[in-house]
């Protein structure tokens, strides 16, 4: 396992495959552990994590506090409402006033692309030794999800050596609406990474011919791409065509909230062309586990049924998986290197 060198989480198209496999093994160590009352780790006593969550959030939030204090880190979080926001201060002088007060990571939402990203550069350029999470900006990324996702897959597949080997080879279909989906960006960026193949599909109005050179170059401010070989992405329309042969489908929400325009004609329509059901499952004729970074709508991405079905439906586990990798990115980031916890001579955590 090499070193572990990123500052911050910002984008997982600047992650290699050595990041990856660090991320994950210290995640299945995580998971392993016990972790409530005196057993919680020690790694992060005495260190203050922030959220600063500037969109609506259920689980991503939440698991990222649970993970910090499973850490045995000191929680504060930030809710835009009540702030001084409303009285016109400034988002990176609300950030700095965490800072002040002592806070060393901060996990940052907010609905417009680039703003971890900006405040990790405000921050640095100010000699802050301050570590940005980003927990999901705009349409552009969400990496802990990413990571998240994958490291349900390589369990799914390899529940003992969950390693991005795991992903080799695989046929991974995403269906749904790609077009506003970080998740969906952020999973590109992994899944090939470890060598899968991504199908994407959906309507021509959610999911764009353009998503199928996704990957083919780094981000613009991005000069190369620490991934040497990726896995290919393709578009296919007809969802029963990409299901076949594939070994996972994971389905995302319709975010309605940021659709500019009317993309879809009927709500029923789009479930019977892309929707998710055992039957349409069993067509292809063995067990698919389905994925879903959630919140659902229910009838729309996949009936009732198949979301309360566990034997199908992983979405629980992705949340249980939430808090173990959002663990090992916050102690990497504060604890600066994987040394103490994957040394087995060591005496900490
Ligand atoms: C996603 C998000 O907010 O990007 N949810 C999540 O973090 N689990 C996806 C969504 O909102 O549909």
């Amino acid at each position: 396992m090499s070193a572990w060198t990123h500052r911050h989480v910002l984008d997982l198209a600047a992650f290699s495959l050595d990041d990856y496999a660090t991320v994950l093994e210290l995640a299945q160590r995580f998971r392993a552990m016990p972790t409530s009352g005196a057993r919680k780790l020690p790694a992060l006593q005495g260190r203050l994590v922030t959220t600063l969550f500037f969109e609506p959030s259920t689980r991503t939030r939440s698991s990222f506090e649970l993970a910090a204090r499973r850490l045995s880190a000191d929680v504060v979080s930030f809710t835009p409402g009540s702030s001084s926001l409303s009285k016109g201060e400034s988002l990176l002088d609300t950030v700095r006033t965490y800072v002040a007060m002592g806070a060393e990571l901060l996990v940052v939402r907010h609905r417009a692309t680039a703003v971890p990203q900006q405040l990790a550069e405000a921050l640095d350029a100010a000699g802050e030794r301050v570590a940005v999470l980003n927990g999901g900006d705009g349409l552009h990324s969400h990496p802990s999800q990413g990571l998240l996702d994958l490291f349900t897959l390589a369990r799914h597949f390899e529940p003992e050596a969950p390693g991005p080997q795991a992903l080799q080879g695989r046929r991974i279909v995403i269906v749904g609406d790609v077009l506003h989906s970080r998740v969906a960006r952020s999973n590109l960026w992994a899944l090939t990474a470890c060598g899968a193949e991504v199908v994407l599909c959906g309507p021509p109005t959610l999911v764009p011919d353009a998503f199928a050179d996704f990957v083919a170059a780094p981000p613009p401010g991005q000069r190369h791409d620490p991934v040497p070989r990726r896995g290919r992405v393709q578009v296919q329309r007809d969802l029963d065509a990409a299901l076949q042969g594939a070994d996972a489908v994971m389905t995302l929400r319709l975010q309605q909230e940021r659709m500019q325009q009317n993309l879809l004609s009927s709500l029923e329509g789009y479930h019977q062309r892309y929707g998710l059901s055992h039957t349409r499952l069993q067509r292809g004729g063995r067990p698919l586990p389905v994925l879903h970074p959630g919140p659902v709508n229910r009838g729309v991405e996949m009936t009732g049924g198949l979301l309360d079905d566990p034997a199908v439906a992983l979405v629980d586990e992705q949340v249980r998986n939430g808090i173990p990798v959002r663990m090992a990115l916050l102690y990497l980031l504060a604890a600066g290197g994987t040394q103490s916890i994957l040394n087995p001579s060591s005496s900490r955590p």
